[in-house]
């Protein structure tokens, strides 16, 4: 069978804290709740775009812990593929320590563990599965050298390349030349072009570099202001969503899942982002990351109550 879409990326257990404010150095503080919930930014994508229709293959590693099955098995029940997912022995699997303070702000430290293990040759095990995809989305929480290897096979065997830039770092020209899509923030768009990014003038000036570099399309997710999508001699904004915040957690992954699973059933360009600033939105009223993502009804219902 093909491969609809293929996501190459980190598979991570969330532990999440709440707290009132982030404790500086030295201090020890009081937080409030504490929830364990699956996360890490490949499976978190894989999720939300198996959660709103699309056909999902997942390559990763977890660890032989049971963290680890407890994550393969959310990804199961989504209805994402997980055959190929590897178990590796003797490690643990990626961990994210988060804080998320009362203004639903967070912060995030990710232990790649497992994730450490989608090497190179784990991927040339999988060719066939990238080669074969309709469409492949990556992220930056495996080994760089893993993402480039993802992006030259999807990009030899003409597979439409996502990349979704987070955590922030500087990518080099010949990867970003092979990448179709890229749907950076603020920060990321910041860290790969070194323009700082402060408005909708900024963010179009930063996608312009990106596209000078061969990108096809850049996607810059300006948080409430919505976003941008840039092309060559083309740009158009769409407005943020105005809903309240509980936890931003996920929200740049469940706006790549729905995304990529928009495009890749036919919808244009426009459309899919429209949709996928629904689905991100959606996912900030919730606390968690998989746990606050919606699934296709009540996306539908959301959209129809925005018509009204
Ligand atoms: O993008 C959110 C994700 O980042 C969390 O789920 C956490 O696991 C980290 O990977
Ligand atoms: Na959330």
């Amino acid at each position: 069978m093909e491969n609809e879409i293929v996501v190459v990326g980190s598979i991570n257990m969330d532990l999440v804290m709440n707290v009132k404010e982030r404790p500086a150095g030295g201090e020890t503080m009081l937080g409030k709740d504490f929830f364990t919930n699956p996360g890490g930014k490949g499976a978190n994508q894989a999720y939300c775009a198996a959660n709103v229709g699309g056909e999902i293959t997942m390559l990763g590693c977890v660890g032989d812990d049971l963290f680890g099955e407890e994550l393969v098995q959310n990804l199961k029940d989504a209805g994402v593929n997980t055959t190929y997912i590897q178990k590796i022995a003797n490690e643990t699997s990626g961990i994210a320590m988060i804080t998320v303070d009362e203004h639903g702000e967070n912060s995030i430290i990710v232990a790649q563990a497992a994730n450490n293990h989608v090497t190179p040759v784990y991927l040339d095990d999988h060719l066939h599965v990238i080669g074969q995809a309709k469409a492949v989305l990556i992220q930056l929480e495996i080994p760089i050298e893993s993402v480039e290897k993802s992006i030259e096979i999807a990009h030899r065997n003409e597979v439409p390349v996502f990349l979704d830039p987070a955590p922030a770092q500087v990518l080099p020209d010949h990867l970003l030349a092979q990448v179709d899509y890229i749907l950076p923030n603020e920060k990321e768009l910041e860290q790969l072009t070194d323009v700082k990014v402060i408005n909708r003038k900024s963010a179009m000036e930063a996608s312009q570099i990106l596209l000078d570099k061969g990108v096809e399309t850049v996607i810059a997710k300006l948080g409430g202001d919505g976003l941008i999508i840039c092309q060559k001699d083309q740009a158009e904004w769409i407005p943020g969503i105005k809903v309240d915040v509980a936890d931003t957690t996920g929200a740049g992954d469940a706006f790549a899942g729905a995304f990529i699973t928009s495009l890749v059933a036919g919808k244009d360009l426009k459309s899919s982002a429209e949709y996928a600033n629904v689905v991100g939105a959606l996912t900030v009223t919730k606390k968690g990351a998989q746990s606050a993502m919606p699934n296709k009804e009540e996306v539908e219902s959301f959209i129809k109550s925005l018509a009204k």
